[in-house]
């Protein structure tokens, strides 16, 4: 939530700041805004909606040159999203230009003070506080960097800042508490970011900071301390993917493109982790043999479509290993007194690795003595460096809002990971373990066929532009797809659509069943126990109420044919890896109606990439 940007360096401040934001404005689109160091003054333009205000703003009225420079793009939290409370925030002179991302939670205290002391603060903001405590410290004679530590000090809360004094245009200053900052080292020029997308097209080297940190960047060098002064050290990485990745390569959306990266995607994840005759390889769980034995418990921690992904994870994990495994939603774990011990793993899904809520769950796990596992698709996040080990799910930068082969790569991770345990726990022979791997080693060929074959979903959409209302059913592994399959049709077409346990419709939800209502359903491959013959019956019972039925069922499935109203065949898979290849048309289905509806399916309303604040 919320974009930053810092630079100080060459080039001119403007383009860098301007093409970071807009590589980071998938964070939050509420205002966006940018300052530069103008011959001992701050020179800034701030508006409300998406960028692109701004940038036309600054067209028309254009900023001086300058090579210092920092910007923001908004997801609000305090105080509307208008001009007056977009960043970055001054101080009482104009002579502290400030961006924030966070929540600053002792800030009406701060504001009180401030006010007391004769200042005038003129939006809502909890950030403008920072602004003013800024300037108080520099004009009582601190350095920007001293004056940054002595600020942090005070406040309470998360919070990513970044300021510029503009009687120093040598440095941008940045701190953080509980929210993102990397840093990218250039060649006499540095960047400020909240992830490496804000400056991927000057270089690929990073910098990650720690908790509470402070780090100054001139155009020699970075200089990281904590916030009582003393040296700190932060952690360089290479970053594994380019400029590419982060386009849209000729796709009308990064969703549509992410959607069809997901074979390669997939391909990377199985990548390197498990040997020709099938055994599992994860030298990435740091967490010995002998205490992956010990394990008596598993829960798994995440939110929204990760969550989605945990769900079927437990399905995986508790069949191969015999291990019972719960799921919850990160935000109730930690507020429910959970039973926790050395024994139980804690498994936490983020694709981001810096959701708010994920991230305080593993803090309050890792205080119980439990380990923790992450489970992680962006380097140099914050969750996967607080956690005792992290597979990474190796997706590539995932830009458009909703999730798309995050999901997915979450989905082999967690599938890698019940197989590994399986493994170590001897719960599974080796041979069984080997037929799901080369099961899991088709899936690129089957999504690859699935998008080339994508015409009838897309033609689907058409006929559901008009609808008021869908519901999505599913059984066992398809039914946390189907709440994924609703999830994704309100977030980008804001429809109103559910998602059931099809064996729950008797219990209350058949109630919904109206003439032509339609309902995707999810059935379960055929040849495993009744719960194929089960999910056939309900597709019948809702037929029969009016229901329109969209029945995804593997290819060849002639018992659920005569009770679909459109059927979407889907690769014969076995039962646990189902939701991998029903993920499918089920994206393609809420990214074309959204377009068609016209959506912005990158950036759906009131929503922001990264969750960052609890
Ligand atoms: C939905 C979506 C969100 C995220 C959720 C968790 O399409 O993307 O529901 O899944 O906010 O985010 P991460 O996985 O980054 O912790």
């Amino acid at each position: 939530m919320c974009g930053i940007v810092g630079y100080v360096g060459e080039k001119q401040a403007q383009g860098v700041v301007i093409e970071g934001l807009r590589r980071l404005e998938y964070r939050g689109y509420d205002s966006a805004g940018i300052a530069l160091i103008d011959d001992g003054r701050i020179a800034s333009d701030k508006r409300a909606g998406k960028l692109a205000n701004l940038e036309k703003a600054i067209e028309e009225s254009p900023l001086p040159s300058s090579t210092t420079g920092i910007g923001h793009t908004r997801w609000a939290t305090h105080g509307a999203p208008n001009d007056a409370n977009a960043h970055p925030h001054l101080g009482a002179r104009g002579r502290v230009a400030l961006v924030h991302n966070g929540i600053i939670e002792n800030f009406a205290r701060l504001r009180a003070r401030l006010e007391a002391d004769g200042h005038d603060l003129v939006s809502e903001t909890d950030t403008e506080v920072a602004a003013h405590l800024l300037e108080q410290q520099l004009e009582a004679g601190a350095d920007l960097t001293t004056a940054m530590q002595a600020v942090c000090r005070e406040l309470e809360g998360a919070f990513t800042l970044v300021a510029m004094d503009a009687q120093d245009p040598s440095r941008v200053v940045a701190a953080r508490r509980n929210s993102p900052l990397v840093v990218g080292l250039g060649e006499g020029e540095n960047f400020l970011g909240s992830d490496v997308a804000a400056f991927i097209e000057h270089t690929r080297d990073a910098l990650e900071l720690g908790q509470d940190q402070v780090v100054t960047i001139t155009r020699e060098g970075v200089d990281v301390s904590d916030f009582d002064g003393n040296p700190a050290e932060g952690t360089c990485y290479h970053v594994d993917w380019d400029l590419s990745a982060a386009e849209k390569d000729g796709y009308d959306w990064f969703m549509r493109k992410e959607i069809h990266e997901q074979p390669r995607a997939v391909a990377d994840a199985l990548l390197g982790r498990h040997t020709e005759s099938g055994a599992l390889k994860l030298d990435e769980v740091r967490i010995s043999d002998e205490d992956l034995r010990e394990i008596d418990k598993i829960i798994i921690i995440a939110c929204g479509t990760s969550n989605y992904a945990a769900m079927v994870a437990k399905y995986a994990i508790e069949h191969w290993t015999r291990i019972a495994c719960e799921v919850e939603l990160s935000h109730e774990f930690r507020y429910r007194d959970p039973i926790l011990t050395r024994n139980t793993l804690v498994v936490a899904i983020s694709q981001s690795g810096e959701t708010a809520d994920t991230l305080m769950a593993i803090r309050y796990a890792r205080e119980q003595k439990s380990k923790v596992l992450a489970i992680c698709n962006t380097n140099g996040s914050t969750i996967p460096r607080e956690s005792d080990a992290v597979i990474y799910t190796h997706a590539g930068p995932e830009i458009g809002v909703a999730s798309t082969k995050g999901f997915v790569t979450q989905l082999i991770a967690c599938y890698l990971l019940g197989l590994f345990l399986a493994q170590v726990r001897g719960t599974r022979f080796g041979d069984e373990i080997r037929d799901v791997v080369e099961e899991l080693a088709k899936l690129p060929g089957h999504l690859q066929r699935q998008l080339d074959e994508s015409a009838s979903v897309l033609d689907l959409a058409k006929t559901l532009a008009d609808a008021k209302s869908v519901l999505f059913l599913g059984r066992h592994a398809g039914f946390p797809v189907a709440l994924e399959g609703a999830l994704k049709l309100k977030e980008l077409a804001y429809i109103h659509a559910e998602g059931f346990a099809a064996g729950e419709l008797k219990h209350g939800p058949i109630a919904l069943i109206e003439q032509d209502l339609p309902v995707f359903c999810v059935v379960p491959p055929r040849g495993r126990d009744q719960l194929h013959d089960k999910m056939v019956s309900a597709i019948q019972e809702i037929r029969a109420r009016g229901a329109r039925t969209i029945v995804l069922a593997e290819e060849g499935d002639d018992d659920v044919a005569p009770y679909a109203d459109v059927l979407l065949p889907l690769p014969v898979v076995p039962t646990l890896l189902q939701p991998v290849v029903a993920a499918i048309p089920l994206q393609l289905f809420a990214c074309e109606l959204a377009t068609l509806m016209g959506h912005d399916v990158d950036q759906p309303r009131n929503l922001a990439k990264s969750v960052t604040v609890e």
